[in-house]
């Protein structure tokens, strides 16, 4: 007999069951009595909304009504009815409670009271028993598919490009070795150095800081495409916005110039956020709320000045600022922290990289609105982006968002040969290995573009969480790959 004849609180909650007799399972979440009832509030991870069950007594057994404790798994048979009590339109009442799986009440580290997110990374395998990440992670759910929706709507292909790769021409950060040597015992070339000809590959590996390169390749064939899967950096930086471990979405566009890019991201990103404040209406509503408490709690000062569903709506509605590098590094040269030295790194001339204190304050306390930030100087951006006319600046794009700073990375793609092979001699990338990348060039090449979003910064400016570790289920950080 099918064990899974139950019926999802999310759907109970959307139409009426009085007078049905169904089966629920999940969590119990919290549970208090008194002589003549049990009242149970059960989460089955459906909605964020928990289910009442009514368990009487002399109908459920005294054993049995001991067993449900906060933590434990339950299956309930019973009625639904109008419920007498506020807070809720009906119940269940149970005529048959099973203890699926008991949770002890001295050791289960999860009790219906406040922990801190700093308590609940420890505990990750079990956080999602939690208000807040379940919420979390049912947002992240809908913003994927958004993202799959989006694409796949406009006519765009989903390409998975490889996660071992053995080119880190991106130079995005470094990377993780991938190696079936024994470390201990190397084998060598006669110049002490390691000889990866002995390896899996026959050759020097790693993991992927980005499917880029593969997405133009793509791109040269099927037009318009994107990838959306993990990479791997392992740059040492502790923020709470940095990962290891990352996903990324790159759609990568034949026939796209920088402004056709920048006209895609910005829909894109509207698109996705409008999604999820569609779809996602009551985790929200508990996230803007656990913001606002959370705001509460910083001075004044570092306080946003919206809520969370108001700087959602406000990106939604409001056109991103466009402006060039150039204009930016003016911007910030006279602004007050700059000439107050407020500035970490004070901004004194064209070609100095923008750190995020700078990202920040244009978007936070100058514009108060997203920002794509264009044409930035040749030497701090990659290898691939377009030179443009002045031959000082490339078609690069960055996309600055409140409370994030960078959320996405992108540019026009260096399509004439010879330019992309002199970048390439200037930064000292090997072409040889790269022959497969300059292939493109060499045949049926056109203009072409494309960007990178993280997409944890998107699920953390949705969902409001100040830190990256808390809105992907597992972590991966420096010192820390637990579970
Ligand atoms: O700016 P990045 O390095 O761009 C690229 O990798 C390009 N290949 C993208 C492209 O044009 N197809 O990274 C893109 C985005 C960043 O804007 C940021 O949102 C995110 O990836 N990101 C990270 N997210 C979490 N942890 C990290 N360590 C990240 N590094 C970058
Ligand atoms: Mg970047």
């Amino acid at each position: 007999m099918a064990f899974n004849k139950r019926i999802k609180i999310k759907s109970l909650l959307e139409s009426d069951f009085v007078g049905q007799e169904v089966t629920l399972m999940g969590w119990v979440r919290t549970k208090r009595s008194n002589k003549n009832v049990s009242f149970v509030a059960l989460n089955d991870g459906s909605t964020i909304n928990n289910y009442q069950v009514v368990a009487d007594p002399t109908i459920i057994e005294e054993d049995i009504l001991k067993r449900i404790t906060t933590g434990a798994c339950i299956k309930i048979t019973g009625q639904i009815v109008a419920s007498q009590g506020a807070g809720q339109s009906s119940e269940i009442s149970a005529s048959a409670i099973e203890i699926l799986g008991d949770a002890d009440p001295e050791k289960y580290p999860l009790q219906p009271k406040k922990h801190s997110l700093e308590f609940l990374r420890e505990i990750a395998h079990l956080r999602m028993r939690t208000n807040t990440f379940g919420a979390v992670f049912r947002v992240r759910h809908t913003l994927a598919y958004a993202v799959h929706k989006y694409f796949n709507d406009k006519g765009f292909f989903y390409i998975h490009t490889p996660i071992i790769t053995a080119s880190d021409a991106e130079g995005a950060g470094e990377t993780f070795k991938v190696t079936t040597l024994d470390l201990k015992n190397p084998p060598l070339n006669e110049d002490g150095s390691i000889n990866y000809k002995k390896d899996f590959f026959e050759r020097e590996a790693n993991l992927t800081v980005s499917g880029q390169l593969e997405g133009e390749l793509a791109a040269m064939a099927l037009a318009e495409i994107y990838t959306f899967g993990p990479t791997f950096r392992a740059e040492n930086s502790n923020t709470t916005r940095h990962l290891a471990e990352f996903w990324m979405i790159e759609p990568e566009m034949a026939f796209y110039d920088a402004e056709d890019n920048q006209d895609l991201a910005e829909d894109f990103l509207q698109y996705v956020i409008r999604y999820a404040l569609e779809h996602c209406q009551d985790d929200l509503a508990f996230l803007d709320k656990r913001a606002a408490e959370e705001e509460q709690s910083k001075k004044a000062d570092q306080r946003s000045e919206l809520g969370l569903m108001e700087r959602l709506r406000f990106v939604t509605e409001n056109k991103f600022e466009r402006l060039t590098y150039t204009e930016a590094i003016d911007i910030l040269r006279n602004s007050n922290p700059n000439k107050k030295k407020k500035f970490q790194y004070l901004i004194e001339e064209w070609g100095a990289d923008l750190q995020s204190e700078h990202e920040r304050f244009l978007v936070e306390k100058h514009f108060k609105k997203p920002v794509i930030l264009t044409d930035y100087p040749k030497e701090i951006k990659s290898f691939y982006m377009r030179l443009n006319e002045d031959g000082k600046t490339v078609a690069a794009m960055d996309i600055l968002f409140p409370g994030i700073g960078e959320i996405v990375g992108g540019s026009q793609r260096e399509e004439r040969l010879e330019n992309l092979t002199a970048r390439m001699e200037e930064m000292h990338i090997p072409q040889e290995e790269m022959w497969w990348y300059l292939d493109t060039r060499r045949f049926g090449a056109t203009p072409h573009a494309g960007f990178g979003l993280g997409f944890e910064r998107l699920v953390q400016f949705v969902t409001g969480m100040g830190n990256i570790r808390d809105v992907i289920a597992f972590p991966r950080t420096p010192g820390s790959a637990e579970f």
